[in-house]
């Protein structure tokens, strides 16, 4: 009885410990890092509009969207899915990893495993 009084308190501010620091995430795969990529069911339009969109902003700041270039790092596989994943997810980067850095209008997703392959590294 004395045991179980004195444990729940303390269960409770380690699991409010674990929530606040986002404990339960890095738990579950060792980090806390994100990326965005496009969703596979989007469209081309929207894949396009979302290239345009993201390399135009980037290009704001002075960044480039050269990695998907034809000479780029990440050209290959040379498919719009691709290269919209690797420019969206360099515009959520830029912009500070906000949930609403990568909406494109509900043609993105958050994800928590490293979409980088090869030589082609995701930020
Ligand atoms: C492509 O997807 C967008 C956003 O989901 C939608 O608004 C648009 O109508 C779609 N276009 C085509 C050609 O299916």
């Amino acid at each position: 009885m004395a045991k179980s009084i004195v444990s729940l308190p303390i269960l409770c501010i380690l699991l409010l410990l674990s929530f606040s620091s986002g404990g339960l995430l890095k738990l579950a795969n060792g980090q806390d890092k994100t990326w965005c990529v496009a969703k596979p069911s989007s469209n081309d339009t929207a894949l396009a509009s979302n290239i345009q969109f993201a390399c135009s902003q980037l290009g704001n700041l002075g960044l480039s969207c050269d990695m998907i270039k034809e000479d780029g790092i990440c050209f290959n596989p040379n498919t719009l899915i691709n290269h919209a994943s690797v420019v969206m997810n360099s515009y959520y980067h830029a912009f500070g990893r906000n949930i609403w850095n990568c909406d494109f209008r509900g043609s993105a997703l958050i994800t928590i495993s490293d979409p980088s392959y090869g030589s082609c590294q995701y930020p």
